[in-house]
């Protein structure tokens, strides 16, 4: 299967970055959200990010021109059922998925490959709620998507081998590297990484150390690039949220609990660098 275009529903922090290496590697982009705004400013954030990548000798000015030339928008979802593949990069809930799995099933074209990147949620049961559960699956990137390697591939139950060979193939073309997972709660790297993260939030919780010097732990005692803290802010408090409880409900073991003060910190709508707030403060 040949895959030329593709369908990014979402343009927010992922959705931007998916736009951005597929339109650096060839690919035809279309880029949608409900709100102008934020497709204007993942346009403007795009070019920035590649402008960073031109300063540092990484990409020329010609391949910045060429690839921005080939991302378009629209707030119309509708329109992504041209494309030869969707990802769908919206907020992690479910019902939000669904709705929108819901209103572009009809535009697709018979042969287009559906995905998404999600970081947490069951492949097999979103794919079940569509027409096309063999050429469902997830596509799941990292963030920062221009900088991180990886590039989480999981197939559903019902997943064909030409689905998961097209996308593999898709990787190869970002330039990115493919792990495989099987379909269980937040996959391999969340399922690893977000009880790490929940357990620093504890770990401020109980008083045992500070954010600053859980972060400064992590980061000189263990060599991570960013403290545990620091990179649930940067990753949003209310994904880290929603993917523990995707572990604890679908694992159902109590290792998985969220920590109340990850709760209580969503509550008050500190979400990390996104609304300005979390555990450092960007005001
Ligand atoms: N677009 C393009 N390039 C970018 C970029 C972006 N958005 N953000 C950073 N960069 C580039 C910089 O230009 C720089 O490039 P060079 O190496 O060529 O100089 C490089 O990335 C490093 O950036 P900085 O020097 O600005 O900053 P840094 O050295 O502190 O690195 C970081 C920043 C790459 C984000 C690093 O701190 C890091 O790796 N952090 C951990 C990130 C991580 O763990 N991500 C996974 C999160 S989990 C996830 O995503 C899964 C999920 O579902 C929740």
């Amino acid at each position: 299967m040949d895959i030329q275009s593709v369908g990014i529903v979402g343009a927010g922090q992922m959705g931007n970055g998916i736009a951005h290496v597929f339109a650096l590697a060839g690919f035809d982009v279309l880029l949608n959200d409900v709100n102008q705004d934020s497709l204007t400013n993942a346009i403007t954030l795009i070019d920035r990010n590649i402008e960073r990548q031109v300063t540092r000798g990484k990409v020329s000015a010609d391949d910045k021109a060429a690839a921005m030339a080939r991302i378009r928008t629209t707030l119309k979802l509708a329109d992504l059922g041209a494309t030869d593949l969707v990802i769908e990069a919206a907020t992690e809930r479910e019902t939000v998925k669904q709705a929108i799995f819901e209103d572009l099933l009809p535009h697709l074209q018979p042969h287009t490959i559906l995905t998404s990147n999600t970081s947490s949620i069951s492949i097999t049961r979103l794919a079940s709620r569509t027409d096309r559960p063999e050429k469902f699956m997830g596509f799941h990137f990292m963030n920062p998507v221009p900088v991180m390697q990886l590039v989480e591939l999981i197939r559903g139950i019902a997943t064909d081998k030409d689905t998961f060979d097209a996308c593999l193939a898709v990787v190869d073309r970002l330039g990115k590297t493919a792990s495989t997972s099987e379909d269980f709660p937040a996959f391999i790297v969340n399922r690893i990484l977000m009880p790490m993260i929940n357990e620093a939030v504890y770990t401020l919780y109980e008083g045992v150390g500070s954010v600053k010097s859980i972060d400064e732990s992590m980061k000189l005692g263990a060599n991570h690039p960013m403290g545990p803290l620091e990179l649930a802010d940067f990753i949003g408090l209310d994904t880290c949220l929603a993917i523990m409880n995707v572990l604890h409900d679908g694992l159902a073991d109590t290792k998985y609990r969220p920590c109340p003060l990850l709760t209580k910190y969503v509550e008050a709508g500190w979400l990390g660098r996104k609304t300005k707030r979390g555990f450092y403060d960007y005001r």
